[in-house]
């Protein structure tokens, strides 16, 4: 898989994303004021570096720390006893009303069709498509992605869903759309519709999804996955690393020293929820106090 970012999702992900990379989210000193919301498992994430390549060719998600556990599963499936024998999937995105971002939807909505080519992994691997299209945008999705209220269950059959986008959200984040991008992960909606996956994948509209993300899922590739990975970009200098270093010790957080995370995730579906609530609360506090032109 190859997430080709745009412009304006590199400008994204050098602001918004940051803010995960920026705290240790697990280290919390209750006694501060800011909410802390504890990651379930005392997990190693994994970074990758630059652009993530996830290809049958290359591994997926170089792993950094190289002391790090290694864990197949994510915790979902490890506290049932039984393996299951077919990993769920949801790739998550939200879209805008841009013209161009609908374009790019559309290569990854056909990249994920692609996967279903790939028997027996695919039969393996159910990976379905969510997404959370700010109107008139979900007009122009294909017709075959259906409303997330027809969702039962999680089934056998990959399918695309979608869901309005709730202009409340659009408006809260009017000085800076971006955080629609994870902002819509704390909806109702969105919560319900993902509880029983195994994994959640969080992109951008300009992700594409390639094959060996079916070998990664079904264990088959030789570096397993962590219970978190995302993706990596190098972004910032120094002077705002130590920056955000600072502000997290303000804030009561633990820095744990890992920067320049990227906007793609892979994780399981509480986490999703806990790091998006996170990324949204440190991202409003960014936008009031820490950065922009009125911050002196
Ligand atoms: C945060 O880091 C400090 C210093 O390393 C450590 O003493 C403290 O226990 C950590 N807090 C938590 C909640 O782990
Ligand atoms: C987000 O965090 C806040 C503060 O800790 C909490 O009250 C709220 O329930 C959380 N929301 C979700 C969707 O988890």
């Amino acid at each position: 898989m190859i997430f080709l970012h745009s412009k304006r999702s590199v400008y994204a992900c050098s602001i918004i994303l940051t803010i995960i990379v920026v705290y240790n989210f697990w280290n919390y000193n209750p006694k501060q004021k800011y909410p802390f919301h504890p990651i379930s498992t005392e997990s190693p994430i994994q970074i990758s570096t630059d652009v993530v390549i996830l290809s049958t060719a290359a591994p997926i998600l170089q792993p950094k720390q190289k002391n790090a556990k290694v864990i197949v599963t994510p915790s979902t499936i490890t506290e049932s006893n039984q393996t299951p024998t077919v990993v769920h999937l949801a790739v998550v995105l939200s879209l805008s009303k841009q013209a161009s971002h609908i374009a790019e939807f559309y290569l990854l909505y056909e990249s994920w069709r692609f996967l279903q080519n790939f028997p027996p992994l695919s039969q393996q691997v159910v990976v379905d498509l969510i997404v959370f299209c700010e109107q008139p945008s979900c007009h122009q999705l294909p017709s075959a992605c259906i409303p997330l209220s027809y969702k039962k269950t999680v089934d056998m059959i990959a399918t695309c869903f979608h869901e309005i986008l709730d202009e409340e959200i659009v408006q809260k984040w009017n000085d800076y759309l971006y955080m629609t991008s994870i902002e819509f992960m704390l909806t109702k909606e969105y919560r319900e519709a993902t509880v029983d996956y195994d994994w959640i994948l969080r992109v951008d509209q300009d992700a594409i999804l390639s094959p060996g993300l079916l070998i990664g899922l079904t264990g088959k590739h030789p570096i397993k996955l962590y219970p978190m990975q995302f993706g990596g970009i190098g972004h910032g200098n120094e002077f705002t690393k130590n920056r955000l270093r600072n502000i997290a010790k303000k804030l009561g957080y633990n820095h744990s020293g890992i920067h320049d995370l990227c906007s793609a995730w892979l994780v399981n579906p509480k986490d999703a929820v806990k790091i998006a609530n996170l990324t949204t609360i440190i991202g409003r506090h960014f936008l009031k106090n820490e950065f922009g032109a009125h911050v002196p």
